[in-house]
């Protein structure tokens, strides 16, 4: 049986320190251990910010990262919203590109690829400092080389609409951190249990935002509809990617709010589409809602043929199977 997601890593990882005043030079380093004082600022406070990106083997052999710079320029944003040093944009890109390069020999082929995991945390031993940022932090970019998401076979998800609690706190939901995901665990873990629901859809008083690790989209015929930017939800790269390639695709696309109301009445037309989108999974097709007891099918409640065709574009520049029009991918 293949490895789970995100359980094998490359023995090596890029690291720099950040000691109050500079950033130590990068470094390649073992990855089986780091060391950190037991009152580091992350340990308690939870000061820590990260990134999921992948990088491909196309057939000319070349290794390719997808959207590099969107994915640094949101870690950039995430550690300034929680008060950490900042980073200098082009030491992460090379220190990214140098973990890919030093194993760039193991990167699978399509539909595996390299998950590169960029880290920054705070490490000052203060634990009286509660609301305070901490000086020092370190950051290093692992790498986990990763098989085909769908392997167990594309099936559509079970989605618990969750209206009352939300994934976490308002003014958090757009910065990558791990508070976040402690946050949501609680309610996801009760929608499995009792209802065997894949994932929960938070939909605070209404309003339909994402899941635990992911954005959702709606389509209905033409149109595509999702939630405009906010920042009370993580602003998905892969997100973003599907949206452009469905205006490339002569779609229609919406960000707007949109409501549980009006997503049970559109889900129960006999064409509408749901789909979770992020970097693991690209695009996941959703087949059913559970709320407030009832299971509602989406559409046919099977996989959707835009969310196919729409993961199959994605798919395509990634394995530089089509022409990178966007620019998109930054070969290493
Ligand atoms: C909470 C959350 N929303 C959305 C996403 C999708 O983001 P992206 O497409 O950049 O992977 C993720 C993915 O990591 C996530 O954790």
């Amino acid at each position: 049986m293949a490895a789970a997601f995100g359980t094998v890593f490359m023995p090596e990882m890029a690291i720099t320190w950040f000691d109050g005043s500079d950033w130590s030079v990068p470094e390649m380093v073992s990855s089986d251990s780091i060391t950190l004082h037991p009152g580091a600022h992350v340990l308690h406070y939870s000061s820590t910010c990260f990134e999921g990106l992948k990088a491909f083997r196309h057939t000319d052999g070349s290794v390719n990262i997808f959207r590099m710079d969107r994915n640094i320029a949101r870690l950039s944003q995430s550690s300034r919203l929680l008060g950490l040093p900042a980073l200098d944009d082009a030491t992460v890109a090379q220190m990214i590109k140098d973990t890919v390069a030093r194993f760039a020999d193991e990167v699978p082929a399509p539909p595996g690829s390299l998950y590169i995991r960029p880290t920054h945390f705070g490490t000052e031993p203060a634990i009286g400092k509660a609301a305070v940022p901490s000086v020092t932090s370190c950051f290093y970019v692992l790498a986990s080389p990763v098989g085909d998401y769908f392997a167990g076979g594309d099936k559509a998800l079970r989605l618990l609409l969750e209206d009352q609690g939300m994934r976490c706190a308002p003014h958090m939901g757009m910065i990558k951190s791990g508070g976040n995901y402690a946050s949501a665990l609680q309610p996801i873990m009760r929608a499995r249990d009792s209802v065997q629901a894949d994932q929960v859809l938070f939909c605070p008083g209404g309003d339909v935002q994402e899941t635990g690790a992911a954005n959702f989209l709606l389509i209905d015929g033409n149109e595509i509809i999702t939630k405009a930017l906010d920042e009370s939800f993580l602003h998905g790269v892969t997100r973003e990617s599907i949206l452009t390639l469905a205006k490339d695709l002569g779609m229609q696309v919406s960000e707007r709010e949109i409501t549980v109301d009006e997503l049970l009445q559109r889900a129960a037309k006999p064409g509408c589409e749901a789909a979770l989108s992020g970097t693991a999974a690209v695009l996941a097709p959703v087949g059913t809602f559970i709320y407030q007891g009832k299971e509602h099918a989406v559409g046919h409640g099977g996989v959707g043929e835009t969310t196919r065709k729409l993961r199959q574009a994605l798919n395509a520049i990634q394995w530089g199977q089509a022409e990178d029009t966007h620019g998109w991918l930054t070969r290493v």
